[in-house]
């Protein structure tokens, strides 16, 4: 579904002290149909940058991304745009992806109207069967992101991505800010989802546990580097490189 090859990001920053940050460096590997790939590494290793220039939030500076076989990496704007709907990213903090002044309703027929999709009682009908798939009822259309709780802003959000039958998923933290019973419950509705429309996911977490829990195969991110790449169960019981030893080892300590 998606591979990305040899991909590198440098920032520069500051302009009495120029300081350069490789956040990605020579990252490859591929995400197949229906399928969820964990990407772990503490705060700052770089994940989501890697996550924005794979849906070409952000140029890379060099390395390859590919569709579906398709180079999309020199895509302009323009030839982005029908794929635009194809990726979404998912944010880690719910408060911030919804528009504060918008009901939910209008946050949900937004995308729909926007990309001229529908009509708009067909995209009310559409999202109203959105927030079902979501477990959520018709009673939040009327509401605002302030009149409900964390969890459910994070559905909403879920059930917006969906609106435009998404193929490629990007989950940056999605549920770390999230009570852990309230996680659970997102999480599984991300499950559940996936399964139904056999979407690739790309499931970002400093959680290693949470992360072997959801995701058969995983990378382990340092440094802007991938310093392990394998099935999760391997990872936990035979982890290769010294950071991921450490990894596992702190997860270990904390049973
Ligand atoms: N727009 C930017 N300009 C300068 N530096 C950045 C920018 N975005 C991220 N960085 C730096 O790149 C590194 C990786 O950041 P990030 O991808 O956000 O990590 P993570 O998501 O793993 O916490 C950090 O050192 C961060 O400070
Ligand atoms: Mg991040």
């Amino acid at each position: 579904m998606i591979r990305v090859e040899g991909l590198c990001k440098t920032f520069t920053s500051g302009w009495l002290r120029r300081r350069r940050v490789e956040a990605v460096k020579d990252v490859s590997f591929s995400i197949a149909k229906g399928e969820t790939l964990g990407l772990v590494g503490e705060s700052g290793c770089g994940k989501s940058t890697l996550s924005r220039l794979m849906v070409k939030l952000l140029p890379a500076d060099q390395g390859r991304i590919y569709m579906e076989d398709q180079d999309i990496t020199n895509y302009t704007m323009t030839q982005m745009l029908p794929l635009r709907r194809q990726m979404q990213i998912i944010f880690q903090h719910p408060d911030s992806a919804l528009n504060p002044r918008q009901t939910m309703q209008q946050s949900l027929i937004e995308p729909l109207l926007l990309h001229r999709l529908m009509g708009k009682d067909e995209a009310l009908h559409k999202a109203v069967e959105l927030l079902e798939l979501v477990g959520l009822g018709s009673d939040m259309l009327i509401r605002y992101p302030h009149q409900i709780s964390g969890g459910q802003i994070q559905r909403v959000v879920i059930a917006r991505a969906l609106t435009l039958n998404p193929r490629f998923l990007v989950l940056d933290e999605p549920t770390s800010m999230l009570d852990v019973s309230v996680q659970a419950q997102v999480m599984e509705v991300l499950q559940q989802v996936q399964s139904q429309f056999e979407m690739a996911y790309l499931f970002i977490s400093h959680d290693l546990e949470l992360v072997a829990h959801v995701c058969q195969h995983m990378v382990i991110m340092h440094q802007g580097e991938i310093v392990e790449q394998a099935c999760s169960k391997v990872v936990m019981e035979q982890p290769q490189h010294p950071y991921t030893r450490q990894l596992v080892q702190a997860f270990g300590d904390m049973r």
